[in-house]
């Protein structure tokens, strides 16, 4: 086992944030968690499981021992009548792994395409995009624990998905130490993901319905289009909205569209009446984030080197990536997220949630 020692994280997260782990160990199997907690050094350190880092502000040198999760593989592991069931390595590609299953003809994933990150990350805050989540083609996940290096396999209801939101979020309670109801206990720093399963149901079926994708077809004159078809529109749009992290770092929605009841939108709709709302099927109400930032005048503004997308006032932005110097630090970018929950809370009274998470 290899540890290296001071290694920059800028190509590791997708802010291109520079901050270095002081210590990095690649895990590509199962076999390297257990050498690792077995390591009479590395064992009791604390650990940090490193994905695609598409969802992370780095505001400093990380000092708990950085697991850079590269367990790669793709499989298809069953197929039934109704569904498909494939399988992918915590390490590959989101992206790569969406493509590949439509080039193999397992459908189902396509209203996902384009989101960053790696397949081990896309359970933690249940990925979801254009109608579809991921908690809706969810089969599996294995998993070791870092206490004690002993794998274990979660099925959806145990994952306890959310809207971004699953188990894997949230701190143990500490009600239960003898890790049996792992659902209870919250497993924040304490699972590694290895590999993720996927139930893709037979016969497939388009999930339409979102504006952007109905102007799509609109545009196109295709009123029944193929899995191929949609994934190519969610591509385009997503190229269109949202800025490439390979050439502007950025984490995706930096905040999630807050929930609020029918008589606390009621109450803001009468003094904004333009306000972008989603009524779910629980009665409450979704808010557009994006909306309400733009609303009170973000897009385009600046702290230091982080900033707020032009064209998707939700998207926070290193805009110093490419230039002389380091670019923006997560501390910019975290003053530039405070500063926003405060406009928009002043304004309207809501406190923006960050998506994501801060190291
Ligand atoms: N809007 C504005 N100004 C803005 C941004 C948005 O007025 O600057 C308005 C739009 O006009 C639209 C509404 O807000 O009416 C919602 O915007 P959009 O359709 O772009 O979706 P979103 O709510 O901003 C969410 C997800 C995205 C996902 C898209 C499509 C969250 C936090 N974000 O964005 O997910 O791709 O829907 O399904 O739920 C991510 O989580 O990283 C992410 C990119």
């Amino acid at each position: 086992m290899l540890v290296e020692k001071n290694v920059p994280l800028q190509p590791y997260n997708t802010f291109h944030i520079v901050a270095k782990a002081h210590s990095l160990v690649r895990v590509t199997s199962e076999d390297d968690v257990q050498t690792v907690i077995s390591d009479p050094e590395l064992g009791p350190a604390l650990k940090f499981v490193l994905g695609g880092g598409s969802n992370i502000v780095l505001t400093g040198d990380v000092k708990p021992v950085v697991l850079k999760v590269e367990v790669m593989g793709r499989r298809l592991v069953e197929e039934t009548t109704r569904a498909f069931i494939v399988e992918a390595g915590a390490g590959e590609n989101w992206h790569d792994f969406v493509t590949w299953t439509l080039e193999q003809g397992y459908p189902g994933l396509e209203n996902m395409a384009l989101i960053p990150g790696t397949v081990g990350a896309s359970p933690v805050q249940n990925v979801g995009a254009y109608g579809v989540e991921l908690q809706d083609r969810f089969e599996s996940l294995d998993a070791v624990d870092l206490r004690n290096g002993q794998m274990f396999t979660l099925n959806a209801a145990q994952c306890a998905f959310g809207y971004r939101d699953s188990v894997f979020k949230h701190a143990s309670s500490g009600a239960s130490e003898d890790g049996s109801d792992r659902q209870a206990l919250g497993l924040k720093d304490r699972a590694l993901i290895t590999r993720v399963r996927f139930r893709l149901p037979k016969p497939w079926v388009a999930v339409l319905g979102y504006a952007d994708l109905d102007r799509k077809m609109a545009e196109s004159g295709v009123s029944a289009p193929s899995p191929q078809q949609i994934y190519q529109w969610i591509c385009d749009i997503r190229r269109t909205k949202l800025p490439d992290p390979q050439v502007i770092g950025n984490a995706g929605s930096f905040f999630k569209n807050p929930t609020v009841t029918q008589d606390q939108c009621d109450d803001i709709i009468a003094r904004e009446p333009k306000i972008v709302h989603y009524h779910l099927a629980d009665g409450s109400v979704k808010l557009a984030a994006g909306w309400l930032i733009d609303a009170c005048g973000w897009k385009g503004k600046s702290v230091g080197q982080a900033g707020v997308y032009e064209r998707q006032a939700l998207v926070l932005v290193n805009r110093g990536v490419g230039t002389d110097g380091n670019g923006a630090t997560g501390g910019e970018v975290m003053t530039l997220a405070k500063a926003i929950q405060t406009s928009v809370y002043e304004r309207f009274g809501i406190l923006l949630e960050p998506e994501p998470v801060v190291v």
